[in-house]
């Protein structure tokens, strides 16, 4: 795996590295020092994003945030974002979503727990976010219940998660990537053409029911307003449905498998560290910063310059893409003591107590799982709200056994985000009367 390779290799060629990938250079930044050039010195540099294929061929031509160069429509979109879906006062106005989403998640484990089967928490999870997501952007569960549209939209979420974080050799030798060579441009185009009809879809139902939502309009209702009173119109900057259905795809692709991932990770740890586990409830920041350590849902971020500048006395061109590798600088000795061991009482010691646990915006360079700078993830504080109180309520609810005679499988899989190779599933037992379990 790329992220683990390259931590690897920086031991031999150092704390930033500078690799020739097919026609495009790439630095790869592997200490807390290296990761503060990027993320803060030269951020303001390192704030595009490389064009890609997934870019390009599945999110619209880069017409989203994720993929979209760093400028003024970029800005646009994250403030609408901000606005109404990451900022506190957003995450404080949809409390009500992420109850009604956990009660629903907490009913279905505790009808697995009567019946004695094993609770799939990855899927499980899937469903929760999902539905977190879409309520929060458009006011709508898309998975209301099992049925067939439902299976078919998580596949599809599947499928982008997974060419997402595929590697393609057009991305780096761009003279060929007209020959597909791996076949992932067929399959990101027919995954855009089968999600296509669902946001026109859900973009045209919204305009005619607006008027239902004057009271409380949402992030899609406040992106379809932009389209016509655009307070950047005059300055040349367009905001279209190509954007917004980008955009709905961008939340539901960088929102979903992060977050529910690193809930996964948390609890398979806590798991193999039942002592841990017991604690769990009184110290959760611990618990997700120490999660988000050893398991970083991006392990690899990827910036481009947009200038020529001089890094160490080199020069170093325009247009070269910058990694910094979140997980090798999770797991450096020489920055955490025994980095394998998942010890969230780690974060208590003097030297760690000062570290930010909420990640992006403080000066500690060791742990930055949402990475830091212009292009930080937006979704940071609703990351961590997601996480607490996704985490926190199973943990406090159940009781979590590994299935009798199966040890848990720790190893990483390969996607956008890393996750479990095995997804994790566990014998719960209910420790709180009955009615704590009903949807309310
Ligand atoms: C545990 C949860 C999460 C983790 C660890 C995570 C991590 C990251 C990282 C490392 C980046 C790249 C930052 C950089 O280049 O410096 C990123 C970008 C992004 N994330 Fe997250 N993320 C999480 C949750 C979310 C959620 C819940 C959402 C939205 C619902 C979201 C939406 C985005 C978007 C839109 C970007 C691109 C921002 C831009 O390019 O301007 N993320 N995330």
């Amino acid at each position: 795996m790329a992220h683990v390779k390259l931590a690897d290799m920086s031991k031999t060629y150092g704390p930033i590295m500078y690799l020739k990938l097919g026609a495009r250079g790439l630095l790869v930044a592997s200490t807390p020092q290296a990761a503060y050039t990027f993320f803060k010195t030269l951020d303001s540099n390192f704030s595009n994003r490389p064009s890609c294929a997934f870019g390009t061929h599945a999110m619209y031509n880069s017409q989203d945030m994720v993929f979209g160069k760093y400028g003024k429509q970029w800005m646009l979109l994250r403030k609408l974002s901000n606005l109404h879906m990451f900022c506190g006062k957003a995450i404080e106005d949809w409390t009500n979503v992420r109850r009604l989403e956990l009660g629903h998640m907490l009913q279905a484990m505790y009808k697995s727990s009567t019946q004695g089967e094993p609770v799939v928490l990855t899927e499980m999870l899937g469903y929760a976010i999902a539905n977190i997501i879409s309520q929060v952007a458009m006011s709508k569960r898309v998975f209301v219940t099992k049925s067939t549209e439902s299976d078919e939209f998580k596949d599809m979420i599947a499928e982008a998660m997974l060419l997402a974080g595929m590697f393609d050799i057009g991305d780096f030798v761009p003279s060929i990537a007209w020959m597909d060579l791996h076949g992932n441009i067929k399959r990101m185009k027919s995954l855009n053409n089968r999600f296509d009809p669902i946001f026109k879809r859900i973009v045209k139902e919204r305009i005619t029911t607006k008027h239902e939502r004057k009271e409380k309009p949402d992030l899609l209702d406040a992106l379809i307003d932009c389209m016509d009173n655009n307070p950047l119109a005059d300055q040349g900057v367009e905001l279209t449905e190509t954007n917004i259905k980008a955009l709905i795809l961008d939340l539901f692709i960088a929102g979903g498998d992060t977050t529910s991932g690193s809930i996964e990770w948390a609890l398979a740890e806590m798991m193999i560290n039942p002592s841990i586990l017991s604690r769990a409830q009184a110290e959760m920041d611990q618990q997700y910063a120490e999660t988000l350590r050893k398991h970083p849902s991006v392990a690899l971020n990827l910036r481009e310059s947009i200038e020529p500048c001089e890094l160490n006395g080199y020069y170093i061109p325009k247009g070269t893409r910058v990694s910094v590798n979140i997980w090798a600088i999770g797991r450096d000795p020489n920055v955490w003591e025994n980095p394998l061991e998942f010890n969230p009482d780690r974060f208590l010691t003097e030297k760690n107590a000062a570290i930010d646990l909420s990640g992006g915006s403080g000066n500690n360079f060791e742990l930055k799982p949402f990475g830091a700078g212009r292009r930080i993830c937006p979704g940071e504080r609703m990351g961590i709200v997601l996480l607490e109180y996704i985490l926190g309520t199973p943990v406090h609810s159940f009781e979590w056994k590994v299935p009798d005679g199966e040890k848990l499988n720790m190893e990483e899989t390969f996607g956008l985000a890393i996750r479990k190779s095995v997804p994790l599933a566990a014998i719960v037992t209910p420790c709180l009367p009955p009615s704590a379990y009903a949807v309310v």
